[in-house]
């Protein structure tokens, strides 16, 4: 029996320059999904696959995201006094459990890799996951809770993949698979930003992982990869010469939130999906078109 997953850490380091401007003040993982942070969807979707502990790979300029899951006793007395209930819950039920989260600072943009180790000490020597904020998943059984299931029944490292669109391997990490039997399928290999044509499949890292804590002692010495920066995939590429690695493709659909179409998509997407609001929802898109 493998060891239960119970940490994740989430890279939020990032600049967000394909959300310019609105993510200048405001970090990325904090604009709005119809009305919730995307941190909250990614936060919801931790907790659902048993998550009890998360780690935050910050920056300079992201103070909002801590602010966010604390306490904001004048707005909360505000809502109280006015009886305001409803909302006060909602707002109440984004808040952090006491130690569930804990925040690390990324001191320079050296990749997603190095984001990763950042936070080794306080994952310490347990399997843990990696959530991609950008990518929201929306689907029946939350994503990291599939990839969880994925861990509980094969063990090892799982990837969550899914098919990349047709002409955009490039910009991805793509996966090389040991034949191709149902959603869950042991990998052979892993490529970081392949060069166009040269990709080994049409499955790309999607932004759900579950790791072995060996990945760190990798990670220190990673060289740089693609782009110039420490990769997770090159690191996961030189883990899998001594541990297993499978690639599950969730049901579900994804949301790329680090790009203006996909926030735009997800906005929509998450409102439609709202029993409460979906009605309003609907005729107010059906009156745009
Ligand atoms: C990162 C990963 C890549 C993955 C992608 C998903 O790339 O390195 O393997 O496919 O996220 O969004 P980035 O988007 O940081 O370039």
């Amino acid at each position: 029996m493998s060891k239960r997953v119970r940490k994740a850490v989430l890279p939020v380091a990032g600049l967000g320059t394909r959300v310019l401007p609105g993510a200048k003040t405001t970090p990325k993982e904090m604009l709005n999904i119809f009305d919730r942070p995307i941190l909250s969807y990614i936060v919801e979707e931790g907790r659902a696959a048993g998550i009890e502990h998360f780690v935050f790979v910050t920056g300079r300029g992201k103070g909002a995201i801590e602010d966010y899951f604390d306490h904001h006793p004048e707005l909360e007395s505000q809502l109280e006094a006015k009886g305001k209930t409803e909302i006060l819950a909602e707002v109440l039920r984004d808040l952090a459990r006491p130690g569930e989260m804990s925040f690390v600072r990324q001191m320079a943009p050296l990749g997603l890799g190095h984001a990763v180790w950042c936070a080794r000490d306080i994952v310490g020597a347990e399997p843990f996951a990696v959530i991609l904020p950008d990518m929201l998943m929306a689907a029946e059984t939350p994503a990291l809770a599939q990839a969880v299931a994925a861990h509980d029944q094969v063990g090892g490292n799982i990837i969550v993949v899914e098919p990349v669109p047709q002409g955009e391997a490039h910009k991805y990490g793509i996966v090389a698979l040991d034949g191709r039997d149902g959603r869950l399928n042991r990998m052979t290999g892993m490529v970081e930003k392949p060069a166009p044509g040269t990709e080994p499949s049409n499955l790309f890292i999607s932004g759900r992982y579950v790791l072995q804590p060996e990945i760190f002692e990798i990670l220190e010495t990673q060289p740089r990869g693609a782009g110039g920066e420490i990769q997770l995939t090159d690191a996961m590429a030189t883990l899998m010469g001594r541990q297993d690695f499978h690639a599950l493709e969730y049901e579900g659909t994804t949301y790329d939130c680090g790009d203006k179409i996909g926030l735009l998509r997800a906005n929509v997407a998450f409102a439609l999906r709202r029993p409460d609001v979906a009605e309003a929802a609907r005729a107010a898109i059906r009156a745009l078109l």
